[in-house]
């Protein structure tokens, strides 16, 4: 049985390692390369064996999983070692012509998951930049092991997609610092009942989304005229809480587009 190899065994690596191992992936077919003692430790524990190159001829995939600054070197690493080498760069920004300046006798794919992946709830955003269909197949059987895949038709759609839901998860728990002042007084300031408190809000509204119904339909289910939810949309809409978050939205995608752009 082919390998998979992740390069770089940090934060997205772990996680996505963890969402594997629970849905069921063999862990005999996972490695990883990493300077890191920290990282080499937390695989280890999770029963991860370490590349050498005594499993030079049994790897198929690559997970490029280094931050930008070490991509190129790591990428480099694997196309001199490997014999058209098939990669999948998870890593943010750095646009696939670099990647190619430096070699372009590769299978390669950009692929942007997010750390939910841990719980099986990753949401992957995947760009086939020149691998066969069956390699770019195997690549997205790996990532909806550990939730979606949102496929892109260009290269650019992935600073787009690294602003909107990479950094997603971050607005709302922004958003939920309002909540957490109020609901602290509501629990006697018990912060695990508070949190707990917060993630069934959270769960409620993730499994209504899943219904069908619109989000105007959502709402008004929740708002009855003249009632305080109608009272306290009236005040966002006033403040202009939408436009504000969607600005936040927008420099987040233009930040991603400069980081590509620099790198
Ligand atoms: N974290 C996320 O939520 C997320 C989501 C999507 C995509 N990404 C992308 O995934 C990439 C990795 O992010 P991360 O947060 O997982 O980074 P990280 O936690 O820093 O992990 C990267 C690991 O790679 C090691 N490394 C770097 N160059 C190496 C080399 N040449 N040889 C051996 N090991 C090397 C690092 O070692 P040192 O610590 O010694 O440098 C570190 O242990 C980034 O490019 C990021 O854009 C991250």
């Amino acid at each position: 049985m082919k390998k998979i190899v992740f390069f770089g065994a940090g934060n997205i690596t772990q996680s996505i390692i963890l969402g594997l191992i629970s849905s069921g992936h063999n862990k005999e077919n996972i490695l990883f390369i990493d300077r890191n003692r920290k990282n080499r430790n937390v695989l280890k524990k999770l029963g991860i064996k370490e590349y050498t190159n005594s499993h030079k001829d049994k790897i198929d995939l690559f997970f490029l999983a280094v931050k930008p600054k070490d991509a190129l070197v790591a990428y480099e690493e694997i196309c001199n070692s490997h014999k058209k080498p098939k990669v999948i760069s998870l890593v943010a920004g750095v646009r696939s012509k670099k990647y190619f300046s430096k070699s372009n006798n590769v299978e390669f794919i950009r692929a942007m998951p997010t750390t939910s992946s841990r719980f099986n709830k990753g949401i992957t955003a995947s760009l086939n930049i020149s691998s066969t269909l069956s390699t770019y197949n195997k690549a997205k059987k790996i990532f909806s092991k550990v939730g979606m895949v949102i496929e892109l038709k260009k290269e650019q759609e992935m600073d787009s997609f690294t602003g909107l839901i990479g950094s997603g998860p971050a607005y709302f728990f922004y958003l939920l610092k309002a909540y957490e002042k109020r609901l602290m007084k509501l629990c006697n300031n018990d912060s695990a009942l508070t949190a707990k408190a917060m993630s069934g809000l959270l769960e409620g509204v993730a499994l209504s989304l899943e219904d069908g119904s619109s989000i105007d339909d959502l709402i008004e289910r929740v708002a009855s005229k003249k009632g305080t939810t109608e009272a306290g949309l009236k005040s966002f809409k006033k403040n202009k809480l939408l436009s504000s978050f969607d600005k936040g939205i927008s420099a987040a995608v233009n930040r991603s587009k400069e980081i590509a752009d620099e790198s």
